[in-house]
């Protein structure tokens, strides 16, 4: 597998951290030093335009139309659909003809839609996929809880791939916690509904996630290399879920490498779940940083609790 191009689009609104003391009791002071973000962006319209947007950029940087695609496969925890997917109304709106599937992996969606598309084209099903990551977890989280709602922010990103290179290694589990991270759908009004279900936001136990990513991501990322044969010193760059900067610090601290290899970006979009690795990924692409044969590592955890590593070379 062979990724050709990436895109992304982010939403136009920026909001500073000193925009929520406005409403929320809480620091610029507290959640740059927690966290690292300074800013995030908030989308004010439909999750698939956004995410069309994103489709859009990574096709024109492949040469690709849309009706060239042999399959979409979209990340997505949230959007104002509960079906049709997400991917088969952006297929709609880029004009794609080819089928669509939608996964839900959390932060961790990335990494799973890879490792989807990986073996769909080693089997030669297909020749050309979109991996497709649009989230917006502003919709999730109650903005009268300053430990969720201060770390997330929105985003779609994308990146095509295609049967050519080496086969990726993967690292993919789940630590099933359902308790961890989670929000609850409201209850409908079935008459005959029993349960005392009601629509929770996003609630997260934030110190266990924050020790679950830490030890998680730094024993997937020794275990590729190791399958690999191949020296951490051997890797290029390492791209880590963007939930914490102090995360990805303490991951990159612990398998002592140097923090060139570790772009961040989180500093400027917050957590945007599983767009944040792509949308990463793209920029890191856009500024050139990637060669060809480079060695890369990615690394996301996020809610079930899911995890997920790729070593692929670029
Ligand atoms: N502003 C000011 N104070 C705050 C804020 C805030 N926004 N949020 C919490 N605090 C307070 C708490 O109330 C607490 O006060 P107390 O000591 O008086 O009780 C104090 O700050 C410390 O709170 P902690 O939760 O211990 O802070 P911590 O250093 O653990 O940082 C954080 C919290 C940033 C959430 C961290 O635990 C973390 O990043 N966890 C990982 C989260 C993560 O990666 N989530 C991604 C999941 S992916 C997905 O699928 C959604």
């Amino acid at each position: 597998m062979k990724i050709v191009a990436t895109g992304s689009a982010v939403p136009d609104l920026i909001v500073g951290n000193q925009e929520l003391t406005g409403f929320l009791d809480t620091s610029d002071q507290w959640i740059r030093e927690r966290t690292g973000i300074e800013q995030r962006r908030i989308h004010q319209g439909d999750l698939e335009m956004l995410a069309a947007r994103a489709a859009q950029n990574a096709l024109a940087a492949a040469g690709l139309s849309a009706g060239q695609l042999d399959l979409i496969l979209c990340s997505n925890v949230h959007s104002r659909y509960l079906t049709p997917s997400l991917s088969s109304v952006v297929q709609g709106l880029i004009g794609a003809s080819c089928p669509c599937l939608d996964i839900n992996g959390a932060c961790a969606g990335f990494v799973y839609a890879l490792e989807i598309a990986a073996a769909h084209l080693q089997s030669r099903r297909y020749q050309r996929i979109l991996l497709l990551c649009a989230e917006e977890p502003t919709r999730m989280v109650d903005w009268h809880d300053r430990s969720t709602c201060v770390l997330f922010g929105d985003a779609a990103a994308a990146a095509i791939a295609v049967p050519e290179g080496e086969a990726p290694l993967f690292k993919m589990g789940v630590v099933s916690n359902d308790q961890a991270i989670y929000a609850y759908h409201g209850p409908g009004n079935c008459p005959y509904e029993k349960s005392d279900r009601r629509e929770t936001p996003l609630v997260m136990k934030g110190q266990e996630v924050y020790k679950f990513a830490v030890q998680s991501s730094q024993a997937d990322i020794q275990y590729l290399c190791g399958q690999a044969g191949i020296g951490l010193e051997q890797v290029d760059y390492f791209l880590l879920h963007q939930a914490n900067a102090r995360i990805v610090e303490a991951v990159r601290s612990h398998l002592r490498q140097p923090p060139e290899k570790f772009p961040s970006n989180v500093r400027r979009y917050g957590n945007t779940s599983s767009a944040g690795l792509p949308l990463l990924l793209d920029e890191v692409n856009r500024q050139g940083k990637l060669q060809p044969g480079d060695t890369v590592i990615l690394s996301a955890f996020g809610a079930g609790l899911t995890t997920g590593s790729c070593l692929l070379k670029w």
